[in-house]
């Protein structure tokens, strides 16, 4: 690996043009999906392909217009499959009283643009040949779509699919199921649940459906009550902890689409000093104490990684390999994250006066 680290360390300031990850799409179709889902086309310019390419089940963070001073920005998981389509696909689902989606859903057209982050995310199976098990309820279907058609079509693995809806009329994606149902009856399998024939699901119940699947690699969304059922059914079946990849749907809080503004050290604060290292290119910044490390990076021009920019997805998550940091939020890494290291760049300040760090590892 080559050093382009500086000799002496650039202050905030001293650099280059701030990064900003937004692109443009356009929008190509929009398709109705139910009564109170769409599934909303992009199309990726050649220019940017490399940024969009992503994994089954990562998804897109979209800005939304509005007069809001936080703005609106909004995660929605991509429901096409990288393996053999070339546009992308949000699939959105009102929420009642939700300003963002019921504003894609009243004003996504073909040939307008949304303003969108590139793919981001871990809810995504760590490879094709692997059995699946997916267990998803409304609008979670999403990102587990892109899963199933990975696996059935781009790998050997085989996919059990648990589903659950208010009723027929609100399944997304009912009459796909049926086609992939079709076209891989070994390897594919749905069991739906419809709250208006069969109750709500309970985890007793959910339990007795997944007993056959223990030993297949779980991926859970839905409604957070959904969620917590699902989880305990899974615990009950045997299925280990690190086998089970959830993803918590939430709408953003703050704005990743705003600019980064870093204000030089006040007149005698100190600064720390970072390395960071990622793809093979390392450079030296005077971190102010005060200041995020993925905000320096950015205003310095350094292209770090990042999707929500508030220590909710792990996009920025980078390895601490001397000194020491502290997160102000963390809400996605786990312990064994943390042994290993691993830090949010979006959330991290310095605690040493020296700092390194790897996106690389
Ligand atoms: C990784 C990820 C992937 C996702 N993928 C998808 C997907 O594929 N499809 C999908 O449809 N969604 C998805 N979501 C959820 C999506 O990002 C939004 O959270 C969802 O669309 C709701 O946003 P909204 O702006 O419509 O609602 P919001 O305006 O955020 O409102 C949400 C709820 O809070 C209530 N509320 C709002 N403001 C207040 C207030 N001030 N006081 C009290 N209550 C209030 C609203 O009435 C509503 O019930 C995903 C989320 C994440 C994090
Ligand atoms: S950018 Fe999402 S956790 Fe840092």
């Amino acid at each position: 690996m080559t050093l382009q680290h500086d000799a002496a360390p650039v202050a905030p300031g001293d650099a280059a043009a701030p990064v900003n990850h937004a692109h443009e799409l356009e929008i190509v179709e929009v398709v109705a999906e139910t009564a109170e889902a769409v599934s909303i086309v992009l199309d990726v310019p050649e220019h940017a392909e490399s940024r969009f390419r992503y994994r089954p089940g990562q998804f897109l963070t979209v800005q939304i217009p509005t007069e809001r001073p936080t703005g609106a920005a909004r995660s929605y998981s991509l429901s096409s499959s990288p393996h053999f389509e070339t546009d992308l696909v949000i699939t959105v689902k009102r929420t009642h009283g939700g300003y963002a989606s019921n504003w894609l859903c009243d004003n996504a057209r073909p040939g307008r643009t949304l303003t969108v982050l590139p793919p981001s995310g871990q809810f995504t199976p760590a490879g094709l040949d692997n059995d699946v098990l997916l267990v998803g309820a409304g609008s979670g279907i999403t990102p587990l779509m892109s899963i199933a058609k990975s696996v059935l079509i781009g790998g050997s693995g085989t996919v059990y699919l648990l589903y659950a809806n208010r009723d027929r009329p609100s399944t997304i994606f009912g009459r796909e199921l049926t086609a992939m149902l079709a076209e891989f009856p070994t390897r594919f399998a749905v069991e739906y649940w419809f709250e208006d024939q069969q109750g709500l699901p309970t985890a007793d119940a959910l339990a007795r459906s997944l007993e056959l699947f223990s030993a297949y690699d779980a991926f859970v969304c839905g409604p957070a009550p959904f969620m917590a059922l699902a989880h305990e059914a899974l615990r009950r079946v045997g299925i280990p902890e690190g086998h089970i990849t959830v993803e918590k749907y939430r709408s953003l809080e703050g704005d990743p689409f705003a600019d980064v503004v870093v204000a030089p050290p006040a007149d005698g604060e100190s600064t720390a000093t970072v390395t960071v290292t990622r793809d093979g290119r390392t450079v030296e910044l005077a971190w102010p104490r005060r200041t995020k490390l993925l905000d320096l990076l950015l205003s310095q021009g350094f292209d770090a990684p990042y999707s929500c920019r508030e220590g909710e997805c792990s996009s920025c998550a980078c390895t601490v390999t001397a000194g020491e940091v502290k997160m102000l939020k963390n809400d996605t890494l786990v312990d064994a994250d943390l042994r290993a290291g691993l830090t949010l760049a979006c959330q991290a300040v310095p605690i040493t006066d020296q700092v390194s760090v790897d996106f690389d590892q």
